[in-house]
């Protein structure tokens, strides 16, 4: 018989497993540095509450076990601030901060120097967080209260859904913190996990926050705490209120202290040197701000001795001795004109905003995306009414929404977005715009004619495994569609020498060189040929297969709907837009050209729909084969087979080709089977 787990180890082996979690949360949350697998750490969690629940006397609410806990009943309880909260004085220009140094040299006396000039002050340069503030009480070591800024006197009581923040400690590391110490930080999302939230907030059909800073207020100031623990949140501590003790002398100092004792503080601060020194740290962080995982919109100055500090005090509610240097703002209200769309390369359409021109984040923006249809709709927008514009680092500017004061504007002017109708043609080229089904998107049909889609069509036409033009590649299309040469890929085949050698950077024999190459891809496949017609959802293989099934353009033009499903390698999905393609008036003019320009293949016989001899079974190709790879793809898909990049244990066989990859090491260490060229042949042939 066992021995039954007696106190003592139970208690320690808590306390290990305790201190041994939060050790594992700082790594994670605040370090980026995983020390164990998440299956790990919930194998150590699950051990943890394990012994709890048979030592129901040794649980306490310090537990990591004990973060999320039960939903306050009457919402949240207001706390009055022991210190205030104070708020920063805002500078939108380098002069501002120039007269901030100057009046605080005044205050503090410093005498001028022999220049003239004065001794430089040093501050504590922090970026300024774009969350939310929040005042965290810790006695003996133990988060006790955590409140909102509130109005700076009064606060929330948000302590069940900020013991959910992993990287907040429930307990202070260390032993040499005051007894009493309230630390003061900001709560926000970064910006990557901000995205995923409205990922799965979209897939929940929930709402979408607008940006990271709703998002974190809108999660902290959740009734459930369970809510707030699955909403990515963290924080950065720039600051203390009321506390027992003495801290450090300089700001910079105690924040050190504060990091000693767990709690995060932000990597980026840095002891700068008067204004200069300010002024260089604010570039800085202008150059990183793009590149940084989370949203700052400033940054904050502060004298970094704290006997200034005290010296210089506070006016109204806001410190003498700290500055927010603000960065351009990056939200602008503006009026929304009118919505048009817009044809991409691709043939995508998206409308855009089109907006009274208004400054944001430094530069001046007249037009914005708006996605798809479903977002102009989803945002309620209003042509004629105020909205909302967002420029975030070096993105295209966004409308967030719809100002909260437009309703109110003259209604009047307003009309209604249930007016925006996305058009039945394509404003480039008038094809006719088609969706597919289940997607938001629109596309304009006309592949082969639109001049907003002509760059792209002409260069999948050349590319290699398409019509294979050697050397016209993507600069050398857009040279020539902006020179006039080519208005479609038929175009290509009415070059003339004279016209090419007269370009810039374009020598006679590069010229001879290209002519030759257009000549040379006249000799093709059908397969090739209904591939490089660039339409959507049809593949190099897929090309091949509608060839091998047809054996001539004539049949592929003629077949319907259900004779194209008919097809191995060819659903709903690809017929349809077949269909739409071919259907396009357009498209079969420039299909209708290149034939007569002289684009021919070798007439194949049409096969018969084969037999499925090799239905769902799963193919890997790697390496080099004795014809192309797209052929001998066709050929198994023909067979009812699904040919797939990757090796895996529902591979059924992987065909191992000439100097093959990684891939073949894969098979064998899978034990999977693997075949020859020859061998994969025979199971064609059947
Ligand atoms: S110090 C004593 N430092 O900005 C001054 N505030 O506009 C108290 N904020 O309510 C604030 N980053 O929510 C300070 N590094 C930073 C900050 C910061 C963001 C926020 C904070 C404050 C607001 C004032």
């Amino acid at each position: 018989m066992t021995e039954p787990t007696s106190k003592p180890t139970a208690a320690t082996q808590i306390t290990l497993l305790s201190e041994q979690l939060e050790a594992l949360n700082r790594a994670y949350h605040l370090d980026d540095d995983p020390l164990v697998t998440d299956a790990e750490y919930d194998r150590l969690f699950r051990e943890l509450e394990t012994l709890e629940a048979a030592h129901p006397e040794l649980l306490t609410a310090l537990s990591p076990t004990q973060r999320v806990g039960a939903t306050p009943r009457d919402g949240f309880q207001k706390v009055r601030h022991a210190l205030p909260m104070l708020s920063l004085s805002n500078a939108f220009a380098d002069d501002e901060v120039v007269d901030f140094d100057r009046r605080l040299s005044d205050l503090i006396g410093l005498e001028a120097n022999e220049q003239g000039g004065c001794e430089a002050i040093e501050y504590l340069a922090e970026p300024k967080l774009d969350g939310l503030a929040i005042s965290l009480r810790y006695e003996q070591g133990e988060l006790v209260s955590a409140a909102t800024r509130g109005d700076g006197t009064t606060g929330e009581n948000v302590t069940a859904n900020i013991r959910t923040i992993r990287v907040i400690p429930l307990k202070l590391l260390g032993d040499d913190w005051p007894e009493l110490l309230e630390v003061r930080g900001e709560v926000f999302m970064a910006r990557a996990a901000f995205a995923g939230l409205n990922v799965r907030q979209q897939a929940q059909g929930e709402k979408l926050f607008a940006n990271p800073r709703n998002a974190a207020a809108g999660s902290l100031r959740q009734l459930d705490p369970q809510v707030t623990a699955n909403r990515p949140l963290t924080l950065f501590c720039y600051g203390w209120g009321e506390h027992s003790g003495q801290l450090a002398d300089h700001h910079r100092q105690v924040l050190e202290q504060l990091g000693s004792w767990g709690l995060p503080i932000c990597p980026l601060i840095k002891v700068v040197s008067g204004v200069a020194g300010c002024h260089d740290y604010y570039q800085q962080m202008v150059e990183q701000r793009p590149d940084l995982a989370y949203e700052i919109d400033g940054v904050v100055f502060k004298v970094n001795r704290r006997s200034w500090q005290a010296e210089v005090g506070q006016v109204a509610r806001a410190p003498r001795w700290a500055i927010a240097r603000k960065f351009p703002a990056e939200e602008a209200l503006t009026r929304l004109l009118a919505i048009d769309v817009q044809v991409g390369r691709t043939g995508a359409i998206t409308p855009v905003a089109r907006l009274e021109p208004v400054q944001v984040g430094g530069v001046v923006v007249t037009n914005a995306t708006l996605h798809n249809e479903d977002e102009i709709r989803r945002k309620k927008l209003r042509i004629g009414g105020r909205v909302i514009v967002r420029r975030a680092g070096d993105v295209i500017p966004q409308v967030v929404g719809m100002a909260p004061d437009s309703f109110t504007d003259d209604p009047g002017t307003l009309n209604s977005v249930d007016d925006f109708q996305m058009p039945k043609l394509c404003p480039e080229c008038d094809a006719v715009i088609v969706r597919e089904q289940g997607e938001a998107a629109y596309r304009c049909s006309g592949g082969l004619s639109c001049p907003a889609q002509r760059k792209q069509a002409i260069w999948h036409f050349a590319s290699r495994t398409a019509m294979d033009i050697d050397g016209l590649g993507e600069k050398l299309v857009d040279q020539l569609v902006d020179a006039g040469l080519l208005a479609s890929v038929a175009d290509i085949y009415r070059l003339e020498h004279g016209q090419l050698a007269g370009l810039d950077r374009m020598a006679d024999k590069s010229a001879a060189n290209l002519i030759a190459a257009i000549d040379n891809s006249c000799q093709t496949t059908l397969g090739r040929f209904i591939f490089a017609l660039g339409i959507r959802h049809v593949g190099e293989a897929t090309g091949v297969a509608i060839a091998d099934n047809f054996g001539s353009m004539a049949g592929l033009l003629a077949a319907d709907l259900a004779t194209l499903e008919q097809i191995a390698d060819v659903g709903p999905v690809v017929a349809l837009s077949l269909r739409e393609f071919l259907d396009e008036p357009h498209n079969r003019q420039v299909v209708d050209e290149l034939l007569q320009l002289g684009i021919q293949w070798p007439v194949i016989e049409p096969k018969q729909q084969a037999e499925q001899t090799l239905a769902g079974k799963t193919f890997v190709i790697t390496g080099t084969f004795s014809r192309p790879r797209p052929e001998i793809k066709a050929d198994l898909v023909r067979l009812g087979a699904r040919v797939t990049g990757s090796v895996s244990k529902k591979t059924d066989w992987v065909a191992v080709g000439d100097s093959p990859g990684s891939k073949a090491d894969k098979a064998a260490e899978l034990g999977l089977a693997v075949i020859n060229e020859a061998q994969l042949d025979q199971l064609i042939e059947g």
